[in-house]
Order: C-alpha cells, then structure tokens, then sequence
C-alpha cells in the first residue's frame, strides 16, 4: 500500500491573474502565498490493471464528465515521465463544509505528490512544484509550507515555487469568511482570459505585481504584518479591477462581499488589525493578527446573519503519511 499523500491548501497574497501559456499553465507574473493549516487534501493513487483510470472523490467514484480534468492531468503525467499505467485515485477532501477554498491548490498537490510517490518517480521539490503546476497553478505553490513564491518562468522547466519561510514566526491568523450562497462561477481560467484580452489596465498589472512582489518579500523578512495587509489587500482589489474593467465586464464579488470590505475599513478605522483578500469567489479571506482575530469574527458575525467564519493559521508543506 503506498503511503497518503497530504497538501494544504494556500491563500495568494500577490496574486496569480493571467496565463500567457494556456497548457503549461505558465503565468504572466510570480506570485506569493501563504500556506494554511485548516484545509488540506489527502490523495492515494494505486496502480491497476487497466487502461482506464478511475476517480473517488469523498469516496464516491466520479463519473466521466465529472473526472475530466483529473483524467485529463493523469495523461499528461504520464506523458511528461514517459509511462503507460493507469491509477485508481481516491482523494478526499478535509475543508469544513463550505470554507469558500477552492480544492484545486491543495488537490492537484496532493495529486502530483501521490503519483510521485506511487510511480516512485523519487522528484524533488522543485519538480514536484512543476508537476502541480501542470494540474492547476497556484497548487504549485502548496507543495511548500509558510510563504511561496511561484517564479513565472518562460517553459516547463523553469516555472515552479519556492519557499520564502517555510516556517515563519509572524503574528498572523486567517479568518475566511463564507457568504451563504450559490452564485455563477466563473471559473478562474476563464475569467484570466478575459481579463487579459480586454481589460485596458491588464500590463499595469504586470508592473504593479512586480513590485508588489519585492515589497512583500521585504515586509515578510521584517514581519512588518501591518505593510504584508495593506500590500495583500491592495493586490487583490486590483486582480478584481482587471474583472471590472474586462469586456464584457464581470466580478466575483456579490452585494455581502462588498459588505464585509466595508466592515472591515471600519474596523481598521476602529484601530482593529484586518485586511481583505478575495480570490476568483465571493468569500472573503481576511488577513487578522493573533490579538484582532476574534474582534473581527464577532464584529462581522453581528453585522451579517448569513456568513460562516472559519479560523486558519500558517500550514506546512507536502507530507506522506
Ligand atoms: O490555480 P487556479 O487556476 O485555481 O487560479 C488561482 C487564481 C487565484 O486564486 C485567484 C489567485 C492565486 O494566485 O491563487
């Protein structure tokens, strides 16, 4: 029986927005995270006599629509380490009902580390980065605990994560903040495409990213966590400006998750440390010290009937258990 694989999943505090090649997932810009401890993926492949693969997913087995994408990552596995098996994969996912993560970071993680595992393909953490890559960008950042930078590169070879601190002694907590309701997804690929082919601002982006970059690399070596907030949160509600200003316009956020950007200026203005960080959804990751925390969550939870709140602190990187 090969061993578990187990990946957590990861919040961009500098964020990935844009491919410039679609199939290798190769972004246009680094891309900086934090690696969490809450929310994780456990994935077992194992080896079957078979020309197909197949897929459980919290132990009910996918059917083809459904299994498409991870299907479709296996065949390119296999032809990226030129070999021919096919797997029976069960991976469950350990994220509390509706934490408002996306799986993809930590599932395809814990997916690239299981075949390394099984096929004992023996990668090294680099390599490992570039194979979650494959399977959706910012799981190449969970292969790594604390901070991760995923270098942008210009081919397979050379974009993939590194750790920044992998284990950090920083005064930070996240508070994820779920609105209660099922709104129109538009997946993150698709709505990068749009962003970079119509909105006007989409090369200020790639400037301000990367200098947002060095100055997060600079407040995480000072633990200055008040100047990582104000960058993470400035970042993020320029990813959604490029939503905003695409053609046809579009966002993620719903009338709750501009509710709670605004509770959380007022609780700023009230000396309460928080910031706002928002990926391709309308949830909301609010960046809290260990002290603001629970001043945060009671102040949101008294203002909004309708929210989940859901505390996670810094998590580590890829294990085998
Ligand atoms: O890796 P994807 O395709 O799920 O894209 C992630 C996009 C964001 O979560 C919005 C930003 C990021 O860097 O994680």
């Amino acid at each position: 029986m090969t061993k578990t694989a187990r990946a957590y999943t990861n919040i961009a505090l500098i964020k990935y927005w844009g491919k410039k090649n679609k199939r290798l997932k190769l972004p246009y810009t680094n891309s900086l995270s934090l690696t969490l401890d809450r929310f994780y993926t456990d994935t077992q492949t194992e080896i079957i006599n078979d020309k197909h693969d197949i897929v459980y997913m919290n132990q009910n087995l996918l059917d083809n629509n459904q299994n498409k994408r991870i299907i479709s990552y296996l065949d390119t596995v296999r032809q990226m380490y030129s070999f021919n098996e096919h797997f029976k994969v069960n991976t469950v996912n350990h994220v509390p009902t509706s934490a408002g993560f996306a799986s993809s970071a930590s599932g395809f993680a814990a997916l690239a580390a299981s075949i390394n595992e099984t096929m004992n393909l023996k990668l090294d953490r680099k390599h490992l980065s570039i194979l979650a890559r494959n399977g959706s960008g910012s799981a190449s950042r969970s292969i790594y605990g604390g901070f991760v930078e995923w270098e942008a590169g210009n081919d397979n070879e050379t974009s993939f994560a590194v750790p920044i601190d992998e284990h950090p002694d920083i005064d930070l907590s996240i508070l994820s903040v779920v609105i209660n309701k099922h709104s129109k997804k538009i997946s993150s690929t698709v709505g990068m495409e749009s962003s970079v082919k119509s909105s006007p601002f989409y090369s200020n982006w790639v400037t301000l990213v990367s200098s947002e970059i060095k100055e997060i690399k600079q407040a995480i070596a000072k633990k200055d966590v008040q100047k990582i907030g104000e960058l993470a949160e400035h970042n993020a509600m320029s990813m959604h400006a490029l939503t905003l200003s695409a053609n046809p316009s579009f966002t993620y956020f719903e009338p709750e998750t501009i509710k709670i950007i605004q509770l959380i200026q007022e609780l700023r203005q009230k000396g309460v440390f928080a910031y706002a960080t928002i990926d391709a959804g309308p949830n909301v990751k609010i960046i809290c010290t260990k002290e603001s925390i629970q001043a945060v969550q009671t102040y949101i939870e008294q203002q909004l009937s309708n929210v989940t709140c859901v505390v996670a602190n810094i998590g580590q990187g890829i294990q085998y258990i």
